[in-house]
């Protein structure tokens, strides 16, 4: 992979990394869809990262279908397919770990410890080998791409990182690999993330600012649905990740609640329509 990222950069060519970890939904697609917008070669990688799972967390039985996988990022375009051993991106005496400071500690990393530590050290590790101009995430995991977005700044790495919209089923649950391990009654339970962020947007648009009146109307709803158990609801600023008592610049609405065992997290993005108005835009 190294040398044909040479290659390509040698000739000028714009590449473009997805980095993923399989079990592929629309989501991951509509990565290398955005990224062949401005990329060619596009290079999707897929690594089940065992770094970034705590000692209770689902590494074994994180969904692998390299098969299906192939055949949807073949279909979405995809040039080559970076499919790492693990012994090549964690050999023998591997000691060398990338820590983003302060917002790694909030929220996914006070609930799921060392979590950060691993997703910045594989995708630093998958942006040197790989060498891309432009790497694509989704918001879907926000304070990810927030926290690979810093590292990218602390590091001077040359590659541009891309943050991509969310993708949802019809019914608008967020398309997740963690999807596939819900029954049909959690499933169902489920597309309350969506109903609470959407009316929080309701909200929002009617005027509220006010994020402990905001918060306890999420609640309410998560609340509702007996198959729920909410880990956090907070609304911070996108920059920080610290909570704030006003929505008066952008902002992230962040959910992560349990179905039963399954983990999920949703988010709504918002933002001023122009600076200083009162008027809000939403990006569910
Ligand atoms: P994974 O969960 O496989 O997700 C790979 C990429 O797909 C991430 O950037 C994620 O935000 C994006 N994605 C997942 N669901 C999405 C959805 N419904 N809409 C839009 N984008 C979506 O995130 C990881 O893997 C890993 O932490 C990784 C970055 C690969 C490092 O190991």
């Amino acid at each position: 992979m190294k040398e044909q990222a040479r290659q390509a950069r040698a000739e000028s060519r714009i590449i473009g990394l997805a980095p993923t970890m399989g079990a592929l939904h629309e989501g991951h697609t509509s990565l290398i869809k955005r990224a062949r917008l401005d990329c060619s070669p596009v290079i999707a990688s897929i690594f089940v990262n065992p770094k970034q799972f705590g000692p209770q967390e689902d590494f074994a039985k994180y969904p692998r279908s390299l098969d299906a996988d192939t055949e949807k990022l073949t279909a979405a375009g995809v040039d080559s397919l970076f499919l790492p051993e693990p012994a090549e991106i964690y050999p023998p005496g591997f000691s060398t770990y990338v820590s983003v400071e302060g917002i790694s500690e909030r929220l996914e990393g006070r609930s799921r410890p060392g979590h950060f530590r691993g997703v910045a050290t594989v995708v630093l590790k998958l942006l040197e080998i790989v060498q891309p101009h432009y790497a694509y995430f989704g918001r879907k995991d926000a304070q990810q791409v927030r926290i690979i977005a810093q590292m990218a700044h602390d590091l001077n790495l040359d590659t541009e990182i891309v943050t991509c919209p969310i993708v949802r089923e019809a019914d608008g649950l967020a398309q997740s690999s963690r999807n596939a391990y819900l029954s049909t009654a959690e499933r169902k339970a489920a597309t309350v993330l969506h109903r609470a962020l959407d009316v929080a947007r309701n909200e929002l648009a009617a005027g509220a600012r006010d994020t402990l009146q905001l918060q306890t109307v999420i609640r309410q709803i998560l609340k509702a649905e007996p198959l729920a158990a909410v880990d956090y609801a907070e609304i911070v600023d996108v920059q920080t990740f610290e909570p704030v008592t006003r929505v008066a610049r952008p902002c992230y609405v962040l959910l992560a609640v349990f179905f039963g065992k399954t983990r999920l997290i949703d988010n709504l993005f918002i933002e001023p329509a122009e600076p200083g108005a009162d008027e809000m835009l939403f990006h569910l």
